[in-house]
């Protein structure tokens, strides 16, 4: 059984401690919410079908909690600068994590992989935690590769509630394609006003925030004559519980800092490795990801 601590009890967080209650190699341990929030010291039930009596407890006393439990992984799902004061904490007491919370800048990632290196502790950084998207962005490669000279637009949809604009995944997208077309001067245009001609090395990149939508990523690649537009579409935040359960798996046995694509690749070697040893001729993955 895999130990688990879960910080951040918000939409997706809840939704991840009802996986982790249902999955059967996981015990959820430890949930903790914000310092006064007034779900601390209510039970899980009280907020989800099936949830347990586990008392929800919040993160100013996650460094003696750590003491007492010293959980096999913990999966943070909160804001920015929650989770840099838990990874700290976590990092220190050789706590391995999945980090699913977005919005950081280049400098706290940084922070956030030196102190996975600095402790000698696994640590999966995952913006973008969805096997959908994460397949979404390899197609995205392939096209930009076979497409070097169509224009490219990202449009991306959430709910009302989401602070950060645009959302994690779609930078990601834009630095992939950038990437592969090894553009030198690249920019990155957030929305667009004004008088303004579009450039070869531009990458649109447009931000909705409306209502209940859960997540959609849609990249349009526009030649003279034509168009591809693919779009990833997240009907349920189970989506996401999913990749955080299948990344936490990966990471307890791991020294590092790695991504989803690290997560993913694993799961497609040990999917070969069974297939061979049930005599079943395995599928050729080489190079999926770094298309
Ligand atoms: N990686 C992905 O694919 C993916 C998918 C979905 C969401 N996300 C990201 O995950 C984060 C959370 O998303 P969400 O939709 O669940 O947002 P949310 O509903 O606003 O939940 C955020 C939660 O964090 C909690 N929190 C804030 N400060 C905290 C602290 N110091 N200690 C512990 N908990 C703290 C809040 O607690 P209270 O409830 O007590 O206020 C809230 O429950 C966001 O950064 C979001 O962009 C990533």
């Amino acid at each position: 059984m895999i130990r688990t601590c879960l910080l951040g009890l918000g939409r997706t967080g809840m939704v991840i401690a009802e996986e982790l209650l249902k999955a059967p190699d996981f015990k959820l341990i430890t949930a903790m919410a914000r310092p006064n929030s007034p779900k601390k010291g209510k039970v899980l039930a009280d907020y989800i079908l099936g949830g347990s009596q586990l008392t929800i407890q919040s993160t100013d006393i996650l460094a003696d909690e750590v003491r007492r439990h010293q959980w096999d992984v913990a999966i943070d799902f909160t804001s920015p600068e929650a989770t840099l004061k838990n990874a700290r904490i976590l990092a220190e007491h050789g706590v391995p994590m999945v980090i699913g919370t977005t919005g950081f800048n280049t400098m706290e990632v940084y922070e956030l992989k030196n102190l996975a290196l600095k402790n000698q502790v696994g640590m999966v950084y995952a913006p973008n935690i969805s096997l959908g998207i994460n397949l979404l962005l390899t197609i995205v490669k392939t096209i930009s590769r076979l497409l070097p000279d169509y224009d490219v637009e990202i449009t991306e949809s959430h709910h009302r509630h989401k602070k950060d604009s645009p959302s994690g995944t779609a930078l990601k997208i834009a630095h992939e394609i950038a990437a592969v077309r090894k553009h030198k001067n690249h920019k990155y245009i957030h929305g667009r006003k004004g008088m303004h001609l579009r450039d070869k090395s531009e990458i649109g990149i447009h931000a909705i925030r409306a209502g209940g939508i859960v997540g959609v990523h849609e990249i349009l690649f526009a030649g003279e004559s034509d168009e591809i537009k693919i779009t990833h579409r997240s009907y349920s935040r189970k989506v996401f519980a999913e990749g955080a359960l299948q990344a936490a798996r990966f990471v307890i046995k791991r020294i590092g800092f790695f991504s989803m694509e690290d997560v993913i690749r694993a799961e497609l070697e040990r999917e070969a490795v069974s297939m061979e040893a049930s005599g079943i001729a395995p599928l050729d993955y080489t190079g999926a990801l770094e298309a």
